[in-house]
Order: structure tokens, then sequence, then C-alpha cells
């Protein structure tokens, strides 16, 4: 079973210039990328996600300000993570249940390997633990 895992992208350019960070498939995104989004003015109260994918892998990416993040697999397995740099994104394997916060203006940038498919979710956090014992 993959694990989520943190990416650390090149940062090319120099404090005087400014930045750029890229992201390629296959290279050091994992996956072929089929479509990106990003969230924005999430009130800090406000934790998002609560949700996995069954067919969809996902990098995030705090592209300003910083996120906190838990995931958690069907093996039970949790991890906490926190994206405070543009240079760093975090990988989450397909089935992989998480939640978001953010601080006041983050931007979350998120890159997915398949199409917005409401059927691909399981947003009831009973069914995705159960998700083995009741698809076999
Ligand atoms: P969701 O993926 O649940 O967002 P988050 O993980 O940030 O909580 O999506 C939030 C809403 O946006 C939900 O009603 C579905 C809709 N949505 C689209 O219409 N298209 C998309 O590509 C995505 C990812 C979501």
């Amino acid at each position: 079973m993959s694990q989520p895992y943190l990416i650390q992208f090149e940062s090319i350019g120099s404090s005087e210039l400014g930045f750029i960070s890229v992201g390629q498939e296959f290279e050091n995104i994992p996956f072929s990328i089929k479509r990106t989004y990003w969230t924005y003015y999430t009130p800090q109260s406000i934790k998002r996600g609560g949700h996995a994918n069954i067919d969809k892998e996902l990098v995030l990416v705090a592209v300003s300000g910083n996120i906190r993040i838990t995931t958690e697999l069907i093996d039970g397995s949790r991890a906490e993570f926190k994206l405070e740099s543009p240079d760093v994104g975090l990988y989450l394997p397909k089935l992989c249940w998480h939640t978001m916060q953010y601080s006041h203006s983050a931007v979350q940038l998120v890159i997915a390997s398949n199409e917005y498919d409401e059927a691909d979710y399981i947003r009831d956090y009973n069914q995705f633990i159960n998700y083995f014992a009741i698809e076999k």
C-alpha cells in the first residue's frame, strides 16, 4: 500500500529574482496528470476534505500560506503533515482519507491523476474504514 509522502520540488531562481518550481508527470509527480484545481479563501475555522478517493491520486501544494493535513489509510496508519513552503508537495495515494485546514489566505494547488467524478468519492468515514469488507 502506497503511503503519503512529501515531495521536495526544486526551487529554480534566486532570492533576488524569485523562484519557479515545476511538477512533471512521472518525474516528481508519480502519476499522469489529468486535472488541476486550487482552493482559496477557506476560513481558518473550516476543515476541508473528509473523504477518500477510490481511484484518484493527488499532490497538494501550499502555494501560499500553510496547510495542516491529516491522512489515514485503510490499514489504519495515520499521519499529519504541514505544508508551509511553495516548493514542497504532499503525495496522497488512492484510498487515503484526508482532511485539510488552512492558515489565513492560504492557497492550495491540487494536482490530480483523474478527472472529477463524485462517484469516486467516499465521504462517509464508516464506509471508508469498512471499504474492503463492504466491497467484497
Ligand atoms: P472536494 O473535492 O470535496 O473539496 P475538498 O477536498 O477541498 O474539501 O470538492 C468540493 C466541491 O467542489 C464538491 O461539491 C465537488 C466540487 N468539485 C468540482 O465540481 N470539480 C472538481 O474538480 C472538484 C475537485 C470538486
